[in-house]
């Protein structure tokens, strides 16, 4: 009988993933494997990247990783590196140091557990790792990414929204967010495996923690005041654990303006957070046909 801890989507919340961990350390594992992202769309990165160094834990590469990489690199559209828009990709790029890249870019895309070789580990899915398992993907293609695994486990992340989808003999695990949740509940979560072979127990974990100390960080980094309306939704979306940056930057380019902090309040007032994602997107597309 194996015990294996999932952790994913971290995203520069040392504070979040502090509190993760203590619960993992009391529960007592084998393993506690992360599942990507655990830089970006937060202030303190690089306080992460050493965290996850110092315990030794072993990582795949999120799609955040990746948007790192390719800023430090310059491998972005030219205009990037300078207009307002992206002032916050460019702080937290510049946020991490040398040897953090070093480990960021060290990252596979994907491994099975050391504990336990029947269980994948991917970011997003086995094909990419900006796409996302969640309740919108059919039975078909919970199948289609099964098979083209060769392991009965598939654990997932990305969409920072729990999920365990079983599907015959096999399952899908979406482990949810350490550091900025989507599924309306602000507690740092993970998920727990408990089994061996094909078969396992998950818990979908929640963890308490003090929000306050990041937004803190928010405010003392300059993340805040230097990152446009990016930090001023990832702020908002720390508080109410429900998505703002996508939906704001959908919503600006559907009504053509640019994306920046005085546009924000006339997207709160057409923002439905209490919506499902797909209404919320059919409301949006209603937009287009006026
Ligand atoms: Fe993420």
């Amino acid at each position: 009988m194996n015990r294996i801890a999932v952790i994913a989507d971290i995203h520069a919340n040392p504070f979040a993933l502090e509190a993760v961990l203590a619960d993992i350390a009391d529960r007592g594992v084998d393993e506690t494997v992360v599942a990507g992202d655990l830089v970006g769309r937060g202030p303190l990165g690089s306080s992460v990247v050493q965290r996850v160094q110092s315990e030794n834990l072993k990582s795949v590469r999120g799609n955040h990783e990746d948007y790192m990489i390719a800023f430090k690199n310059r491998e972005v559209p030219e205009e990037w590196l300078e207009i307002p828009e992206w002032s916050c990709a460019r702080w937290m790029a510049a946020e991490l140091s040398e040897d953090d890249y070093l480990f960021i870019e060290s990252l596979p895309f994907t491994m099975t557990a050391e504990a336990d070789s029947n269980i994948r580990i991917v970011h997003g899915s086995p094909r990419s790792n900006n796409e996302g398992i969640g309740p919108w993907t059919d039975r078909e293609s919970l199948v289609e990414h099964l098979d083209s695994v060769e392991e009965p486990v598939l654990v997932c992340a990305h969409t920072h929204r729990p999920g365990v989808w079983q599907v015959d003999e096999r399952m899908i695990v979406n482990v949810g967010s350490v550091g900025l949740p989507f599924n309306k509940d602000s507690r740092a979560q993970y998920a727990l495996f408990e089994g061996a072979g094909s078969t396992w127990d998950v818990e979908l974990v929640k963890v308490d923690y003090d929000r306050q100390q990041l937004l803190e960080a928010y405010d003392s980094t300059g993340f805040l005041a230097e990152g446009g309306a990016t930090s001023l939704l990832l702020k908002r979306e720390v508080e109410e654990a429900t998505p703002f940056l996508v939906p704001f930057l959908r919503w600006a380019e559907v009504v053509d303006v640019r994306p920046t902090p005085d546009a924000i309040p006339e997207f709160l007032d057409f923002h439905r957070p209490d919506l499902s994602l797909r209404e919320q997107y059919e409301r949006l597309m209603a937009l287009t046909e006026q």
